[in-house]
């Protein structure tokens, strides 16, 4: 496919010597860049999520490695404060993994940089690959629904559950695209949509809540999500919200896909329980836009990621393989362990 007809936005990109990021706080109002010059602008970074979307995370936590080496940081305390800046997302610990085992063998920051631009190189790779392999499984003429941004803005380039979408609609087997808001973030409505206009890939935004009743009445046959962390038995931690899609996708017939690349399966979890649920401030909740919209001395419970069971997912793609009806002998088939 024509991947630069379909694909154009790169939100972390290496300079030479600093990483810059397209500030996804504020779109699509404005294209802001942040310039990180050292791990704590790349911590500050990934916490306040100016980047975010685990892949994304993920290589911009390895440039950060390469910006401590630069600047002659101390690098066990620069790898545990990147680690520590959000629990979720599994990609952070691989890609800090990676970065740590090439400093064990002694690499500079010169070969640091090296593995950095390798881990993303290999992102966008596994993206494209698994565009096809996960758009195969769709018949022409379908509708899908997806779920907060698994797009170029939360990768190294097209898409986990986007680039699906993107070499479906290319493919011409997704005629219809819907995007749940994704609250109290939006990503959905924020940096999809934003994702999906630039790229003239017809799509509707939906409120969260208008789900159920758009797979009633038959507009979609596909949910498409991504993932933040798949653990060894297929069960799959991703943005909140995800996991009452799968219930009502099964409950109407609509099938489930999940789609990421093998930096987001995590065969050290034996299942989700264990996987640890990012609580986030809950002035995401009271506020819109940094305007209180709750009445003051309300409270809020603000958890951004749920875990949909195994059971309800038809299908994980990976660019290893496609892995239907997942269960922990399936994965450990493809992933070891
Ligand atoms: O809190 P976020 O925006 O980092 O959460 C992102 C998601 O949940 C995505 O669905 C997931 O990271 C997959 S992105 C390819």
């Amino acid at each position: 496919m024509d991947y630069d007809r379909y694909d154009r936005v790169r939100a972390v990109q290496w300079q030479g010597d600093h990483l810059r990021l397209l500030d996804q706080r504020l779109l699509p109002r404005e294209e802001h860049w942040i310039d990180c010059r050292d791990s704590a602008d790349v911590t500050r970074a990934i916490r306040d999520l100016v980047v975010r979307g685990a892949p994304a995370i993920g290589i911009a936590a390895a440039w950060g490695v390469v910006l401590a080496a630069r600047q002659g940081e101390a690098l066990d305390p620069a790898l545990a404060m990147l680690r520590a800046a959000r629990p979720t997302a599994v990609n952070l610990m691989w890609a800090l993994d990676r970065m740590k085992a090439r400093i064990a063998a002694g690499a500079d920051a010169e070969a640091l940089a090296v593995e950095a631009q390798a881990i993303q190189d290999e992102d966008l790779a596994a993206n494209r690959h698994m565009g096809e392999l996960g758009a195969a499984l769709i018949a022409p003429g379908s509708g899908v629904l997806t779920h907060c941004n698994t797009g170029s803005l939360a990768t190294a380039g097209f898409g986990t559950a986007l680039g699906v979408i993107r070499a479906g609609v290319a493919g011409g087997r997704i005629d219809r695209v819907y995007a749940g808001e994704t609250r109290p973030w939006q990503q959905g409505a924020r940096l999809t949509m934003y994702e999906l206009v630039r790229d003239g890939i017809p799509a509707k935004l939906i409120a969260d809540s208008a789900a159920a009743h758009l797979m009633k009445s038959g507009e979609v046959q596909w949910v498409i999500v991504g993932a933040d962390r798949i653990a060894a038995n297929g069960d799959t931690a991703n943005k909140i919200g995800t996991y009452q899609l799968a219930i009502a996708a099964r409950h109407h017939g609509v099938k489930f896909m999940v789609v990421a690349p093998s930096s987001t399966v995590d065969m050290a979890t034996p299942d989700g329980e264990a996987i640890e649920i990012e609580l986030r401030d809950p002035a995401e909740l009271l506020t819109t836009a940094g305007q209180r919209t709750v009445v003051e001395g309300a409270q809020a419970l603000n958890p951004v990621f749920d875990v949909t069971p195994a059971g309800l997912i038809d299908a994980i793609v990976t660019e290893r393989g496609v892995i239907e009806h997942p269960n922990a002998l399936a994965m450990q088939a493809v992933f070891g362990r």
